[in-house]
């Protein structure tokens, strides 16, 4: 009747950009990202049989409008599935201000995925809550493994996450908080605008496969400098996609580019960092692990005060068992 779980965020190395099914959710590509092991969303989902509708929270604040029906779109088709008509009460939790840029709908739909799936009674595999989680926002599929992940694109029963090996290669990222406000375009909107205007879209399209295949053998022989390169262009080809819609996509701020800057100079510099960036301003820098204290030191002298956060490979979602 009541289950609860714990799902971190992921970060793309190789993007998600463009959907080929809306209903579904389905990508226009496969991706790769890397979940981290930070800023986890923590969720509960109770069955309430005397409710006749759905209800949610976020860290206490009841949602409303669109949020909610998002919630409660993914609720129903977990109940259709499980052959309940009972509705259900959903309290998330976020360990960091969503704000922040990293409270992602990520974290939240793997974590709502796993929690409203064990609630409603539903024995999925891993591979069919990924499935799962894609409906409710397509990263979310990737969420639901750790370390490396990718997201193959394909029809519904064939477009799910899988983890990838990657013995010996030891992934950092900082993550530079440049604004914390709400974004002026959220992501689906955004794509929806980039597929249908932009004329840059079947390029992106055309070259993630070759994109992919590099990153996969750079991920095999554990070669950060590659993986970093590849995601760093790729990152690139991605917003450059999105500037050519109309009208455009732009989410990066001066300091976007200032903090680009920074990352090239910690190259030149020998400090091995790729930066990633994602709909929104923020800069999420790639690097080793004994190197975030370098690079977080040249991100704080440029930018006084920035919030940084710093993680390493986080854990698949977890269900922490009936709450009673
Ligand atoms: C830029 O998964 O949030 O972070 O499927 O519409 O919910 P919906 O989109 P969402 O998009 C993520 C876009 C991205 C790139 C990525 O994570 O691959």
């Amino acid at each position: 009747m009541s289950s609860t779980a714990i799902a971190h965020p992921n970060i793309a190395l190789i993007k998600y950009w463009g959907k080929a099914d809306e209903r579904l959710s389905l990508p226009a590509t496969d991706s790769l990202s890397l979940t981290l092991d930070i800023a986890p969303t923590r969720t509960t989902v109770t069955l309430d049989p005397g409710a006749d509708q759905h209800v949610a929270s976020w860290s206490g604040e009841p949602m409303t409008g669109r949020e909610l029906e998002r919630v409660s779109t993914f609720l129903d088709l977990v109940a259709e599935r499980a052959g309940s008509r009972t509705r259900a009460v959903v309290e998330t939790v976020n360990e960091i201000p969503t704000g922040a840029g990293l409270a992602s709908s990520a974290a939240g739909f793997a974590a709502l995925a796993a929690a409203a799936s064990a609630a409603y009674g539903l024995a999925l595999s891993p591979r069919d809550l990924s499935r799962l989680a894609r409906r409710g926002s397509g990263s979310a599929a990737r969420s639901v493994f750790g370390g490396l992940v990718q997201w193959h694109a394909g029809d519904d029963e064939g477009s799910f996450a899988e983890p990838i090996e990657a013995p010996g290669l030891e992934l950092a990222l900082v993550v530079a908080v440049l604004a914390a406000g709400r974004k002026a375009i959220g992501s689906r909107e955004a794509m929806r605008r980039t597929v249908a205007t932009s004329p840059f879209f079947g390029a992106w399209v055309a070259s993630v496969p070759g994109e992919l295949d590099a990153m996969r053998a750079a991920i095999a022989r554990a070669d950060l400098s590659a993986v970093g390169e590849l995601a760093e262009s790729n990152a690139m080809r991605m917003h450059a996609t999105m500037l050519g819609a109309v009208p455009p996509v732009r989410y990066w701020n001066a300091d976007t580019v200032a903090a680009l800057d920074v990352v090239a100079q910690c190259r030149r510099d020998g400090i091995e960092a790729y930066a990633t960036i994602d709909a929104g301003p923020n800069v999420k820098v790639l690097c080793r692990p004994e190197a975030t204290t370098a690079v977080a030191d040249r991100l704080r002298a440029a930018f006084a005060d920035v919030d940084l956060l710093v993680s390493g490979s986080g854990p698949g979602v977890r269900i922490l068992g009936p709450a009673a």
